[in-house]
């Protein structure tokens, strides 16, 4: 067991897919299932954080009632729901799967076929995290990056760039790390650039690893 605590903290964190609509019935989204997002906030609260989970559509449950839970759909939803609660956080760590755009125009009915070829235009959705690093006070920003190559550069430039205080990194390269699998390999990179590579664990370990990482750059 960790004696690195959390009492009294806020604790924000997103998880899951977005869903993008197209139509009432149908949407675009990915195939995150949430899980980092919800060990993460499971850990958080063991060690007595005040945690508001914000997830996108996902099958998971929480296993502490002391979460709240807040439903989204959209990246426009998850975004309002993050700038809701951002002045009271402590900290806020961005798990979630944001789709990068969404359908610029949501037709109000459903969507007939025809023998045409059909075309959707997509607009930028806007990045969370980065909005939010961009008006912190004094809150400890952590965010996700997954990259093919360049990894430790590309994620110390996402870090500068969304004014992160800690990146965690997933391999790619690492077999058995990432999406839907339920095993990660991770190296954390600082705001001072300290790279601190850990070893392929389960999501749950490294969900218990990225809160020892969290408490020792920030609450200590
Ligand atoms: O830029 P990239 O998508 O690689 O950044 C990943 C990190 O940024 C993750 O922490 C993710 O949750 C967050 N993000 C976000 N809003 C977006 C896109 C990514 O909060 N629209």
């Amino acid at each position: 067991e960790s004696t690195l605590y959390l009492k009294a903290k806020k604790v924000v964190i997103t998880a899951g897919p977005t869903y993008e609509p197209i139509d009432p019935v149908r949407f675009i989204g990915n195939h995150s299932t949430g899980k980092m997002g919800f060990d993460i906030a499971n850990e958080a609260a063991k060690r007595g954080a005040d945690v508001v989970l914000i997830t996108g559509p996902t099958s998971l449950t929480t296993t502490n009632d002391s979460i709240k839970v807040v439903k989204v759909l959209s990246a426009k939803e998850m975004y309002q729901a993050c700038h809701e609660v951002f002045s009271s956080a402590d900290i806020v760590i961005g798990a979630a799967a944001v789709a990068d755009y969404r359908p610029k125009v949501v037709a109000d009915q459903k969507i007939k076929k025809n023998d045409e070829e059909f075309t959707i235009v997509l607009e930028k959705n806007p990045d969370i995290l980065a909005s939010l690093g961009a008006i912190k006070t004094n809150q400890f920003l952590v965010g996700f990056a997954l990259e093919t190559e360049n990894e430790i550069e590309y994620a110390k430039s996402k870090l500068k760039k969304k004014n992160l205080d800690l990146i965690v990194l997933n391999s790619l390269n690492d077999k058995g790390a990432g999406f839907g699998k339920p095993t990660n390999k991770v190296t954390f990179i600082d705001k001072d650039f300290t790279i601190f590579p850990q070893e392929l664990k389960s999501k749950e370990a490294v969900a218990k690893d990225i809160i020892d990482q969290i408490v020792k750059s920030y609450v200590e």
